[in-house]
């Protein structure tokens, strides 16, 4: 039997990818290797949204470089965002890669392995969402569900625009199908993923209305991501929603509604803010101004007062100033997020910012803007932790605990890590009463009573 090895970078519609890789690998008769250097097929699923993602890839190509020097047979994959930003020029640069293949060309892997072909071969098209794999989930009860593939936005900074199209929905049904699937195959919880959630549907055809003519019935309408989720809500056995990540500019009520209504969806927002300068945010064209989207905070708070808010924020944007940046911590002091990812910018080849070395802020400013940043960040984070300290909270078990085997790890439903003692099994929802809380962790002791009596 042969064997596969697969190294994932990059983000969540990359994990799900490797797993459709895994799962088609797997229906091709392949086995999973533990070591890179015992499998007949090494492949790496890439993310090129970074400079520093860039550089943790290519560390691992000369591992890859020795391993096919040794048994010339073996065969050496790249798949992903880099290989698709790059093309071609893969095989120019690593002359000793057999076949690289785009996010959206997972299934001409496939293609590739059953041809026995000698040469190299690169597949790079846009075909929407391709194929419909079986996933090969790393748990059981945690599934992603692709709802779209691409971004039709034109962030100034970002590259995935160019690696992975222009966005496609997939239809409803086929959305509800797949989480019914997924429901029956005992998972949970799922995780709605597209680049723009919630843009969801609006390149769909509108459907027309049920009864009657156009004129006088209800109007035709098109799939929204609120009626996606009110639908994946209604599925038997889904106990928790998620979705990443929705675009400030498009967050509308009735998606906020759905999260005081629907009893899976799950009580946090990943809402990326970049900037919490108006220029800067314009700069970056994206669409919204500060005060928007301190309208929406406000919006989402008042109809969903305990919800978990977390953000993405990039410091050092070309001809960010001081003055700027300080109105990016004022507005993270002001909203108070339960969680921060933050980013140095990097300039990524082929996008608008990345021809800007006049306005470049030096490096240095970049590192100590990012330290009173991520200062900022964990204290707000442990502020708003605190109050879950003296609560009992649903938390779906993952396994143990990566700090201490005795203990248990699981996630609330604001997507909070919970390190504690139970015993609950992976897969299972315990309660769990809240002791004590960091900026980034919770831990506890599982409510044996609520076990007893539930
Ligand atoms: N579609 C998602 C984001 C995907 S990229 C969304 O819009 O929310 C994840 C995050 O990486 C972005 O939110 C941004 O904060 C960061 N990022 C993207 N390009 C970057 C760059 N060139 N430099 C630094 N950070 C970047
Ligand atoms: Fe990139 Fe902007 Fe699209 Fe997100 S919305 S993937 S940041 S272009
Ligand atoms: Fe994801 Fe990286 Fe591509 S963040 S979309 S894998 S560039």
């Amino acid at each position: 039997m042969k064997r596969y090895h697969v190294t994932t970078f990059g983000c969540q519609m990359n994990e799900h990818d490797s797993e459709r890789m895994k799962g088609m690998l797997r229906s091709l008769g392949y086995a999973e290797a533990a070591r890179r250097g015992d499998a007949d097929l090494i492949l790496f699923n890439t993310c090129s949204i970074r400079e520093s993602a860039d550089s943790r890839f290519i560390a691992h190509l000369g591992e890859a470089r020795r391993l096919k020097r040794e048994r010339p047979e073996r065969v050496v994959g790249v798949g992903g965002c880099w290989a698709q930003s790059l093309k071609d020029e893969v095989f120019e640069r690593f002359p000793f890669v057999d076949v690289a293949f785009g996010p959206g060309q997972v299934h001409r892997l496939a293609e590739f392995l059953i041809s026995d072909s000698l040469t190299a071969q690169g597949y790079f098209e846009f075909e929407g969402f391709t194929g419909h794999l079986p996933a090969l989930r790393a748990r059981p009860f945690q599934g992603w569900l692709q709802i779209s593939v691409g971004c039709n936005c034109a962030c100034a900074y970002c590259i995935v625009p160019s690696t992975r199209g222009r966005e496609v929905s997939r239809p409803l049904a086929e959305l509800v199908q797949e989480a019914e699937a997924m429901a029956a195959d005992g998972v949970r919880e799922v995780t709605l993923l597209g680049q723009n959630v919630n843009s969801y549907g609006r390149d769909l055809p509108s459907r027309a209305p049920a009864t009657g003519p156009r004129a006088g019935g209800s109007p035709a309408t098109r799939p929204t991501f609120a009626g996606l989720l009110a639908a994946i809500d209604a599925v038997e056995g889904i106990e928790r929603i998620r979705y990443t990540s929705p675009h400030p500019k498009d967050m509308r009520e009735d998606v906020i509604w759905a999260h005081a209504e629907l009893a899976s969806l799950c009580e946090h927002i990943h809402l990326p803010l970049q900037s919490g300068c108006s220029r800067i945010l314009k700069a970056m064209r994206r669409t919204y101004d500060r005060q928007r989207y301190l309208d929406r905070v406000a919006l989402i708070r008042e109809h969903v007062p305990d919800v978990a808010l977390t953000t993405d924020i990039i410091v050092g944007f070309p001809g960010e100033t001081e003055e700027d940046f300080l109105q990016t911590m004022e507005v993270v002091e002001e909203v108070g997020y339960d969680g921060a990812f933050t980013f140095i910018f990097s300039p990524r080849r082929g996008t608008e910012a990345a021809n800007t070395a006049e306005a470049n802020v030096p490096h240095p400013v970049k590192v100590e803007r990012m330290q009173r940043l991520v200062e900022l960040v964990q204290r707000r984070a442990r502020e708003r932790a605190l109050r879950f300290v003296g609560r009992t909270l649903e938390v779906l078990v993952e396994g143990p605990s990566r700090t201490d085997p005795d203990k248990l790890r699981g996630r609330t439903r604001h997507n909070k890590v919970v390190n504690f003692t139970g015993l609950a099994a992976p897969g299972e929802l315990a309660q769990v009463r809240i002791e004590s809380a960091t900026s980034q962790t919770l831990s506890g002791e599982e409510s044996l009573l609520a076990r007893v009596a539930g």
